[in-house]
């Protein structure tokens, strides 16, 4: 059974959590595969809305298996933390597992982040301070430590030392800060071992066999495409590939595993931390109205999130890498009540159109201008609609309108958090993938 793969196509939040709960319905595993608990995935069901950092958004199905894939890196703290708070909500967690060949964050990790933002002064990316970027530094300058190792108390001791060693001359010498402690951290985290051990998997193996027994297998991106470590905002970016190509690195799968790419934006754009964004809006009044009419505050760091248009020229580039077959629009609740919403169809710079996404970032930074087109708004609640011909004349044209533009079919359009806020837009389409 060939498997989907869920992934944002914009700077993240586009609601990968409630997707992804909805489509796990019918899916035997979910899998996440990059990043690590700088995610914030929030998911509504009735009067429960919680958010998962590190756990798969399937875990609210008993049936689902969830696993934490190799390509991501796992906090073991938080996810302890994580686990005990979706248990305490009377969520059950026996099938969460997590990747042998996963890297572990450690406590030096945070420390390296925040101390590398600090020192970036007005230079910053605005991390989410979680140790991520320095956790896959460590992978890619093959030092780090992986959740296998510190299941063997004498391969974690020698592991840790010598990156205790190397990492407290960065921190003492470099940065001037107090020196981690060996013993503490050693300790913490053979605690941690003890807790997590039954969870530990051969994922790339247990993938492999789900698939050939012919399992429903959904891939749950983290992130978005626009922050992929690639083909993303560099260096405003984070640390990991998270676009479609990264679920067969993260996993293990080769592409031929891989069926349908759903990707998932949102009816306007966020961004959260710094860097470029085209069309994000100026005007204090509107940015606030759909911030606080779409509730846009980090999940992970509660920081408010910039708030823009809809970029379909971003968006076209985000289809275009990740091979996106179906599109998913949320939130288009939170533009109700507009007047006039915008859309950017194009980039211009000193008057000329680009032909294309730009690489680098000093022309984003100087020069990008948005070009946009106006459509008159619908001014209508429409977050108890359920079928398409349901929506507002103006809702259909914006909806259309994003549609010809991408040449995609959209799949699904969501009208509101809670899980059943949905309008099945490609019905055949949608019951042919998640039946
Ligand atoms: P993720 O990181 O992509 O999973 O997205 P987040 O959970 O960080 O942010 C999305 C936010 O929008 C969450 O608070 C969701 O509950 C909420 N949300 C998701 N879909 C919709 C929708 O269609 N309408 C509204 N109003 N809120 C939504
Ligand atoms: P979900 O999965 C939005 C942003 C940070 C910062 C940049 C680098 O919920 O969509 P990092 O801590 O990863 O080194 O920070 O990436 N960022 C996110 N923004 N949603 C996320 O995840 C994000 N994860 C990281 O704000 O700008
Ligand atoms: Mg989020």
């Amino acid at each position: 059974m060939p498997s989907n793969v869920l992934v944002g196509l914009q700077w993240g939040d586009e609601g990968k959590g409630k997707i992804t709960d909805l489509l796990a319905k019918n899916s035997n595993y979910v899998i996440r595969y990059q990043g690590g608990n700088n995610s914030g995935h929030s998911i509504h069901i009735n009067n429960r809305y919680f958010i998962l950092h590190l756990i798969p958004s399937g875990v609210v199905y008993p049936s689902v298996k969830c696993i934490i894939g190799p390509g991501v890196v796992i906090d073991p703290k938080s996810l302890i933390q994580e686990i005990q708070d979706i248990e305490s909500i009377g969520i059950n967690t026996s099938q969460v597992f997590l990747a042998k060949r996963a890297h572990l964050t450690m406590p030096y990790h945070r420390l390296l982040d925040k101390y590398k933002e600090e020192s970036l002064g007005n230079k910053s990316i605005g991390t989410t301070h979680r140790g991520i970027g320095p956790t896959y530094e460590d992978k890619i300058a093959r030092m780090g430590i992986r959740v296998l190792d510190f299941l063997n108390q004498k391969i974690f001791y020698r592991k840790l030392k010598e990156n205790i060693d190397y990492k407290n001359q960065i921190i003492t010498k470099i940065y001037k800060r107090k020196p981690v402690s060996f013993k503490e951290i050693y300790e913490e985290y053979m605690e941690y071992a003890k807790e997590l051990h039954p969870r530990v998997i051969d994922a790339v193996h247990e993938i492999h066999r789900a698939f050939h027994e012919e399992k429903k297998i959904l891939f749950e991106g983290a992130q978005a495409m626009l922050l992929d470590i690639n083909y993303g905002t560099y260096p405003y970016v984070t640390t990991s590939s998270t676009s479609t190509g990264g679920v067969c690195v993260g996993s293990g799968v080769p592409p031929t595993f891989l069926k349908n790419f759903i990707g998932i934006a949102k009816a306007y754009c966020t961004r959260v931390g710094y860097g470029p964004f085209p069309t994000e809006i100026k005007n204090k009044e509107m940015s606030h109205f759909i911030r606080e009419k779409g509730k846009e505050y980090g999940a992970t760091t509660k920081r408010p999130r910039r708030c823009g248009w809809l970029d379909l020229f971003s968006l076209k580039y985000s289809c275009m890498i990740n091979g996106i077959n179906y599109l998913i629009i949320t939130k288009l609740d939170v533009l109700s009540q507009l007047e006039t919403i915008k859309i950017c169809v194009e980039y211009r710079i000193h008057g000329k159109v680009l032909p294309n996404f730009p690489a680098n970032i000093e022309l984003f930074e100087e020069k990008v201008e948005a070009i946009y087109m106006d459509f008159p708004g619908w001014k209508q609640n429409i977050s108890q609609i359920y079928e398409y011909e349901e929506l507002p004349k103006n809702c259909k044209k914006y909806i259309n309108f994003i549609e010809s533009y991408l040449n995609l079919n959209i799949l699904l359009i969501s009208v509101g958090s809670e899980r059943s806020q949905n309008i099945i837009k490609d019905k055949s389409s949608f019951f042919k993938i998640f039946s």
